[in-house]
């Protein structure tokens, strides 16, 4: 008979309360077991399921949480939309391995008032930031209490949203939270398209022309690490080959230093290229190491 401060051998626990959450968390912690938090925003896709793996390879236990948070939302954007399968998402993380999933409604993580939120300042000064105002405080904000709903050891994000990762690099660190914040590389398609929740937006023509900016991401980074030409040349040059290849609107298309994501002239230490554009009603983003 299994008790109930004892964890099940395998399986997938769905948990919706805090306290169900803490629960099933301290039953692996009393095995003697390291916790690694996935959050994500359901809509599970290669890219989530590697974070999960990233968990089981550190030997920590899997918890994805799966809550489409409304705060990082503009109301322009594409929150009522936003792909939900909660079903789909289950199975996925079941046949990852993934052992808790936390399905919270909006009023567990958001009881009542809300006076506190979390910001994250600098950082968010460029690239999404201005482009998505409220976004980064609505994410530093969830993620943080995510995080102490769960306490986890590590907590895994993908380095497709690398703004989003220094972001909560940085929360950790200012505020002396104790985890461990682990980026995992980009999971992409065959073709190299990056792995996207929102990539299912895309016609089967826009998802043809979608491919332009890994192209051109790849261009830009050899470019640029070749010291053939200055970041502001070799940006430019793909920021038009973007628009002649079919994208409504190239929002950035930059190079900028890996941590603090100031914009750079030439890339001598770590850098990354970044890019976010507009085809149709999907926005993509998208990044790489120079
Ligand atoms: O990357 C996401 O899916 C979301 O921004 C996150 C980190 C789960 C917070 O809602």
């Amino acid at each position: 008979m299994i008790k109930d401060s004892q964890p099940q051998e395998r399986g997938l626990a769905v948990v919706r309360t805090v306290a169900e959450l803490r629960k099933a968390v301290s039953a692996f912690r009393m095995a003697g077991r390291t916790v690694g938090l996935v959050p994500t925003m359901g809509a599970l896709h290669e890219g989530h399921v590697s974070l999960v793996k990233g968990a089981l390879e550190r030997g920590d236990v899997p918890v994805t949480s799966i809550f489409v948070n409304p705060t990082q939302f503009g109301p322009k954007e594409d929150f009522s939309a936003y792909p939900r399968d909660e079903e789909g998402d289950f199975d996925k993380l079941r046949d990852a391995g993934c052992r808790i999933a936390f399905a919270p409604s909006k009023d567990e993580m958001y009881p009542g008032e809300q006076l506190t939120t979390v910001t994250v300042a600098g950082i968010t000064d460029g690239l999404c930031g201005p482009l998505r105002p409220g976004h980064f405080q609505g994410v530093a904000t969830v993620v943080s209490k995510l995080l102490l709903m769960a306490m986890p050891d590590r907590a895994y994000f993908g380095e497709k949203d690398y703004q989003q990762l220094q972001v909560i690099k940085r929360m950790v660190r200012d505020l002396s939270m104790p985890f461990e914040i682990v980026g995992m590389p980009t999971v992409r398609e065959a073709d190299g398209l990056a792995m996207s929740s929102r990539n299912r937006y895309l016609s089967p023509d826009e998802r043809t022309k979608a491919l332009g900016m890994y192209k051109q991401l790849v261009k830009v980074a050899d470019t640029v690490r070749g010291g053939k030409a200055s970041c502001a040349e070799a940006t430019a040059t793909a920021s038009q080959a973007l628009r002649d290849g079919g994208f409504d609107i190239v929002e950035y298309f930059t190079v900028v230093d890996a941590e603090s994501l100031k914009p750079l002239e030439h890339a001598a230490g770590p850098a990354r290229v970044i890019a976010a554009a507009r085809l149709g009603r999907t926005r993509l983003i998208d990044n790489l190491a120079v």
